[in-house]
């Protein structure tokens, strides 16, 4: 595995420790091989004891143990070079042969674009004019990481560019939230269990809400999430995601393009909003000074990195229509946010109330809907509620709950998502990949509203204070249709 960006933050942080922990469970083979390139001269010996303190310090791997560390270290290499030097990779091919004798590597090669996303071009040329896609030996993947472009034009400029090196089945979009114990789940618990399935329709839903509340700030990442914002560092991709496998129909079977397949047409299948139906839709906000969890927290617009007159929203909340006849009429509302009141994912599917209540003494506004709801993370499980009778001689009724809880179940321990994906790259399955098709429809749903927040008629951003539920314009837009979020 060839890591462009060898000593960068997602390396670092996520990478290493995926790739520590499969080695220490037998997941990859002995002669598996990492070269990291930078900039940054650095020889091999450094830059394994460095990731050795990666590794110990992440949060997703326990520390590193002598026994298991050392095969492993021994198959770390780096490669202080320029990512746009053509010469380089001449270079590149040479050390990566080298490999295939003294390692066994065979001439299997995954490439990781852990760069900064402008760096991907120049790298995805050169390794196709040095004729290092062609699988001459062995099999060749390329990983590239989020985001895949920053709006429609210029992920299918990114697209034409690798598709111009790679074939599609050789490309592996990653995106993280796929690799979730709990997001996997979420096609088990469908399609494995026979009675979910025929109430999951309009017939049964009222709507679905999909959240993904962060309590952290952007911290350092300050120049990054300036040219991000909420639409494109989570909406566009993670929560496209969640929305996709919550919708789609089922598939004939797991196998990869099937399930993409299926993806696709949700995507394909919600409504496209004009740039005049934005404001009706969807809201936007960002975060102003508060507490989180006690803490006190800056406003975004104080934070490292981040322009004093910032209109990069923090937050967005935006009502999805999918039509199809499984779905009209059933509106899915999504909202993600940082420095809110907790760190939650959540989907959950409120059903429609009862048609007629019997229960006279209750008032109808008492007696709430039923609601299934999956709980990504943290605290990963499943939750039905229901209403029941309280003890007593008159009929009061109170929602309660059945609960499925990960931790009590199967143990504390889920592997990172990571984990999973990279051995998923690895075995040459990319179910859990993004295809080139969805990427680009689910860039051109959030094109009108990158089009209106960052024309000058999009209106002031509305702030909302940290620790707070986002702005009071997000309660509006399910207020207006007599729903309100869920309190989490
Ligand atoms: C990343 C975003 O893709 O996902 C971050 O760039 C965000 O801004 C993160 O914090 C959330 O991932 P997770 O796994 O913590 O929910």
């Amino acid at each position: 595995m060839v890591i462009f960006g060898g000593s960068g933050d997602l390396t670092r942080r996520k990478l290493v420790p995926a790739l520590y922990n499969l080695s220490r469970k037998r997941m990859i083979p002995g002669g598996f091989t990492i070269l990291g390139i930078s900039r940054s001269p650095m020889k091999d010996e450094e830059y394994r004891s460095r990731l050795r303190e990666w590794v110990d310090k992440a949060e997703e791997a326990a520390p590193s143990d002598p026994e298991t560390w050392e095969p492993f270290s021994q198959g770390i290499y780096y490669l202080p070079a320029n990512f746009h030097d053509a010469a380089m990779y001449a270079r590149l091919k040479e050390v990566l042969a080298a490999y295939d004798t003294r390692r066994g590597t065979g001439g299997n090669r995954i490439f990781y674009l852990a760069t900064a996303p402008s760096d991907y071009v120049d790298i995805i040329r050169n390794l196709g004019s040095a004729g290092m896609a062609r699988e001459d030996s062995g099999w060749v993947r390329a990983i590239i990481e989020k985001p895949f472009g920053r709006d429609l034009a210029s992920a299918r400029a990114l697209n034409r560019e690798v598709s111009a090196v790679f074939r599609e089945d050789q490309v592996y979009r990653i995106d993280h939230y796929l690799g979730k114990e709990t997001v996997q789940n979420l096609l088990v618990f469908r399609f494995a269990n026979g009675i979910f399935e025929p109430i999951w329709n309009r017939q049964y839903v009222d709507h679905v809400q999909i959240t993904a509340a962060e309590n952290i700030g952007v911290g350092t990442r300050g120049a990054y999430y300036e040219e991000a914002g909420a639409l494109r560092d989570m909406i566009q991709n993670h929560m496209m995601q969640l929305l996709t496998l919550v919708a789609m129909e089922p598939p004939p079977d797991f196998a990869p393009n099937s399930v993409r397949d299926e993806k696709a047409k949700v995507l394909r299948s919600i409504r496209p909003c004009t740039p005049e139906e934005v404001g009706q839709v969807a809201v936007r906000g960002q975060y102003g000074r508060g507490f989180v969890g006690g803490r006190e927290m800056p406003a975004y617009r104080e934070e490292q990195g981040v322009s004093p007159n910032s209109t990069t929203e923090t937050f967005a909340a935006i009502r999805f229509t999918i039509d199809n006849w499984r779905w009209a009429g059933v509106p899915f509302y999504v909202r993600t946010g940082k420095n809110l009141a907790k760190r939650a994912t959540e989907i959950a599917i409120l059903f429609r109330r009862t048609p007629h209540l019997i229960f006279r003494q209750a008032p109808t506004d008492h007696v709430e809907s039923n609601v299934l709801a999956l709980r990504i993370q943290p605290d990963e499980g499943i939750t039905l509620k229901f209403e029941a009778k309280l003890p007593g001689q008159s009929m009061n009724i109170r929602p309660v709950s059945m609960d499925f809880r990960y931790g009590s179940t199967f143990g504390p321990h889920l592997s990172s998502a990571y984990e999973r994906l990279l051995l998923d790259c690895m075995v040459g399955d990319p179910t859990l990949f993004d295809r080139i098709d969805s990427v680009e429809l689910a860039w051109s749903l959030v094109q009108p509203f990158l089009d209106r927040w960052s024309s000058t008629d999009g209106g002031p951003i509305p702030t909302y204070a940290s620790g707070s539920w986002g702005p009071a314009e997000a309660d509006a837009l399910l207020a207006r249709e007599n729903r309100r979020w869920r309190r989490l």
